[in-house]
């Protein structure tokens, strides 16, 4: 393609507005140029023979007159082994690599490869000559962390492709030739171990996209109980300022039963990305041992970063998490926080001068939120095998007003809802999810019945709740009283859980079902006490025996010995209710 050249003729902020010769394309690479930086920007609107670019940097000292260079190519990331472990910008520059040579400050126009080229790594075919291959079949892995990276046939490869040759296994790095291919009219192709992709187009060489139904464990009981996640599913997580999205979130990239985890932590304070950056290697993935950050990719933008660049962090993030599950992979992206990413859209939208919709956001708010989402999914591979990426984003409205633009766009298409809750979070009881507001479509790892059973428990227990505010305790009759006590004896020993305890962080799925079936029955029981006082103690000791309990590996004697003195306690207390 052509190289197109253009004229700067206007700047405001971060926009520039390009006279240009020629054909350029919408979402086009182009790189302002001034006094030898080049400062990477992107065509987001065509109007005649101008275009409005936006700099992803700051743009302080370009000058009107300043010449554009086009690249004849949409904004990309690249893909190839390497990925895993890495923490990017918003533009895939390496930032642990950046670090390393300036510092924590970056200067202008500085960008790097985002993959090693001189590392070899261990290739295997899985091809031979002759054989027939399309878009996103394997044609080779190498040694990944623990994972086998495919080497696929580049996604914007049409049509049909003979292998020519295949290299043995051997040692290549990513630019190395490993195929030669030919396609349809005879023609052949190298390929190497990496090529690069638009972000804003979603990856899609797969046979078909598939219903997610299989739960994703979480671990978190609030979640897989109640408000499950599906494998290629999606779910939003809106609470108000400090409600705990981000440990939320951390909490899930560990325990969540994933391959593969991408953070997108988008436009958050660089304070607690820095803390991020230097933490997360810091963790142990709880089933490998390893370290974490051998499987996750970061990708770090804060608000201190010029909006553009937030934009595009979304985006890349999504396009890494798509890449790896074309190799077979669960891949779990969890962007912090979507918000600041609509907030960089209004900026842009501002700026162009477009009609604003509610609260100033573009009118195409909503379907900039629907596409990030409809890019998760669990999907059939050529190989025939399944691979999903599933898609949890928070959302921190204002004032943790919920009725907000970016809050309702994002209720319209996702599978599940966490809405987290300032009371609760004041009161901290953890994780803050509501458990009266929040929803999911999706099917939980625990019976129905179990589930429906607790959560009217829940509801009548802040009925209750509510009416002894206004009559005062003493007003409320001891059945209710009871039904109050049952309800907050379910939130504290099941919704709460402490992250900071080593067993009581991650729940699995088993657990979760003996546990609630012990609080089931619990529940159901018709207890007797002579008054108000009797029955508090009893459900104060209970829950606390419960806690206890909650903190002993399922598998060691202890637990089995708690569960004993729990059943000890319950036992002569009342009656059972009939069938139980
Ligand atoms: N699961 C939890 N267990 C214990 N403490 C928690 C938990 N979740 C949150 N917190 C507490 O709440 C604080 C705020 O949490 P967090 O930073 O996740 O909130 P946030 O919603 O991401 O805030 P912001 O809107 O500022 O991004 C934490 O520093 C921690 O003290
Ligand atoms: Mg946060």
């Amino acid at each position: 393609m052509n190289k197109h050249k253009g004229i700067i003729r206007g700047i405001n902020g971060n926009l520039l507005t390009v006279e240009f010769d020629g054909n350029v394309r919408q979402n086009e690479v182009g790189y302002a140029l001034r006094d030898g930086e080049r400062l990477k920007s992107e065509i987001i609107r065509i109007q005649g023979n101008r275009a409005f670019l936006q700099v992803f940097e700051n743009t302080k000292g370009l000058m009107v007159g300043d010449a554009v260079e086009f690249t004849g190519e949409m904004l990309s990331v690249q893909l190839g082994p390497g990925l895993l472990g890495q923490i990017y910008d918003g533009l895939q520059n390496p930032l642990t690599e950046l670090a390393k040579q300036f510092g924590f400050f970056l200067p202008k126009g500085v960008l790097f490869e985002a993959l090693d080229s001189q590392k070899k790594w261990q290739f295997t075919p899985l091809v031979k000559k002759g054989d027939v291959v399309r878009s996103g079949f394997w044609l080779g892995e190498v040694s990944e962390a623990y994972f086998k990276h495919k080497i696929m046939l580049p996604f914007h490869l049409q049509g049909e492709y003979t292998v020519e040759s295949i290299n043995n296994a051997g040692d290549y790095t990513i630019h190395d030739s490993i195929a030669l291919l030919r396609d349809e009219k005879g023609e052949t192709r190298e390929i190497t171990m990496n090529f690069n992709w638009p972000v804003k187009i979603p990856i899609t060489a797969y046979r078909d996209k598939l219903l997610p139904k299989e739960p994703l464990i979480t671990k978190v009981r609030i979640i897989d109980t109640f408000f499950p996640v599906a494998r290629g599913g999606t779910y939003c997580i809106p609470g108000p300022f400090g409600a705990g999205k981000t440990v939320l979130q951390q909490i899930t990239s560990r325990y969540a039963e994933v391959d593969i985890v991408i953070i997108a932590a988008c436009g958050e304070r660089a304070g607690e990305i820095v803390e991020t950056m230097r933490e997360f290697p810091k963790l142990t993935d709880p089933k490998t041992k390893k370290s974490l950050m051998e499987r996750t990719i970061i990708i770090a933008n804060t608000s201190s970063m010029p909006v553009a660049a937030r934009e595009a962090s979304v985006y890349t993030a999504t396009t890494l998490g798509e890449y790896y599950r074309q190799m077979g992979l669960d891949v779990l992206l969890l962007a912090d926080s979507t918000s600041r990413w609509a907030q960089a859209m209004r900026e842009v939208s501002g700026r162009l001068e477009e009609i604003p919709g509610d609260e100033a956001f573009p009118a195409y708010l909503e379907s900039r939120i629907a596409e990030f989402y409809e890019r998760a999914g669990l999907v059939e591979l050529y190989s025939g095998d399944q691979a999903s990426l599933t898609i949890g984003g928070t959302v921190s409205p204002a004032g943790g007003n919920f009725e907000e633009p970016v809050t309702q766009a994002t209720l319209k298409v996702v599978g599940a809802f966490h809405g987290l809750s300032r009371d609760r979070a004041n009161a901290r009881r953890f994780p803050s999810i509501d458990p009266l507001d929040s929803w999911s479509k999706y099917e939980s790892c625990v019976p129905g019945e179990l589930i429906e059973y607790a959560r009217e428990f829940l509801f009548k227990g802040h009925e209750v709740h509510q009416m002894m505010m206004v009559i005062g305790e003493e007003g409320t009759s001891l059945e209710d009283f009871i039904v109050y006590l049952k309800a907050e004896f379910l939130d504290s020993v099941y919704l709460q859980q402490n992250a900071f305890d080593k067993v009581d962080a991650a729940t699995s799925p088993e657990r979760q079902r003996y546990v609630l079936q012990h609080i089931y029955h619990i529940l159901q029981k018709e207890f007797q006490f002579d008054n108000k006082d009797l029955a508090r103690e009893f459900f104060y000791e209970l829950r606390q025996k419960f806690i206890d309990w909650n903190y002993l590996p399922m598998e060691s004697e202890d637990f089995k010995k708690q569960e004993k003195l729990i059943n000890k306690l319950i036992k002569g207390m009342g009656e059972d209710e009939p069938g139980v």
